[in-house]
């Protein structure tokens, strides 16, 4: 066998002591990491089931619909690499089973596999909403998934609580991007318990009546059709309840490109990219940049105690 498929001593030991606390060392067990997940007890190593979903139509959209062949195969997930074409490569992503922890300032501390947490956050619904990087390309997809104040209320955070800090998976052995060292790994975000609430937040499983493509962020993502793209974080292992606003991977990286708010607005210009008009996925035609992605109706009140749309992007 060659020496880059040997299983990492660390790990190997780990497992070995972890099958003597148990009592199993010794008698020979073969288990992989289903047969074992199933002796430590969860519920469910079943991907998440259900699509596709009932089409919830308080959700219009003004344009096409993205072809889905588009949507899955010109994706951003640095972790897989910084080029639009990775999603080969993100096959190599297991996300079934896959551990979620919500913890911090919560009365309800979680670990749980995403499977059984979207159970118990009841029934996932299709929406189509316009999705808007800050690269100023654009696409309208119907996602599926569960409304965000529905983790915010099995979370049930405690009163000093302000923000929800959402942390991806890390594991350079699966994503080599995770092996370039100078980006600040593993990708983080941030939104306040008021915009999680926000009846447009959805916490995604799905793309076109299915489950989530890896390279679209299975199982579980965040859509937050009127933020920019970058704040939809992907993947997701761990939602931290907690009083300070997260820094976010992109922040770390370039604070005066990626503010916390990030909320589209046409009038103020990225220092790369004009933010005026946007080019649909699988179009050359660009489209004016509607505030807050057209979804203002629903959003503005957020930001209306800071005297507008809460714009930090670019400084
Ligand atoms: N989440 C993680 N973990 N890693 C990333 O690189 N890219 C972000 C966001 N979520 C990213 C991420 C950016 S910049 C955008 S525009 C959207 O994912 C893209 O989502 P899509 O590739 O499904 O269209």
């Amino acid at each position: 066998m060659p020496q880059h498929m040997a299983t990492d001593e660390a790990l190997f030991l780990s497992r070995r002591e972890w099958l003597k606390a148990a009592g199993l060392a010794g008698i020979g067990i073969a288990a992989g990491t289903a047969g074992l997940s199933a002796m430590m007890g969860r519920a469910s190593a079943a991907p998440i089931t259900g699509f596709p979903a009932t089409r919830n139509d308080s959700y219009v959209l003004d344009r096409a619909l993205t072809a889905e062949q588009e949507a899955i195969t010109y994706t951003n997930f640095y972790e897989f690499g910084s080029s639009k074409t990775i999603w080969r490569k993100a096959q190599k992503l297991e996300t079934d089973p896959w551990m979620v922890t919500i913890d911090g300032m919560v009365e309800e501390e979680l670990k749980i596999d995403a499977a059984e947490l979207i159970t118990k956050l009841g029934s996932q619904e299709e929406r189509l909403y316009r999705h808007r990087c800050v690269e100023a390309w654009a696409m309208a997809v119907p996602w599926t998934g569960v409304p965000f104040s529905k983790l915010v209320a099995l979370a049930r955070p405690t009163s000093g609580a302000k923000y929800i800090r959402m942390e991806t998976f890390y594991d350079p052995s699966v994503a080599p991007g995770q092996k370039q060292s100078w980006y600040p790994w593993p990708y983080v975000e941030g939104i306040t318990i008021e915009e999680g609430m926000n009846e447009l937040a959805l916490l995604g499983t799905g793309m076109y009546g299915k489950g989530l493509e890896k390279q679209n962020g299975a199982p579980l993502r965040c859509v937050l059709p009127w933020k920019y793209g970058f704040k939809g974080i992907k993947s997701i292992v761990k939602f931290t309840f907690t009083d300070q606003q997260p820094v976010s991977f992109w922040e770390q990286l370039a604070k005066n490109e990626y503010g916390f708010w990030a909320n589209v607005n046409p009038e103020v210009a990225h220092p790369r990219w004009s933010q005026a008009t946007e080019r649909m996925l699988g179009s050359d035609d660009r489209v004016p940049t509607l505030l807050y992605n057209g979804y203002e109706e629903q959003v503005a009140g957020l930001y209306a105690g800071m005297g507008g749309i809460g714009d930090r992007l670019f400084r």
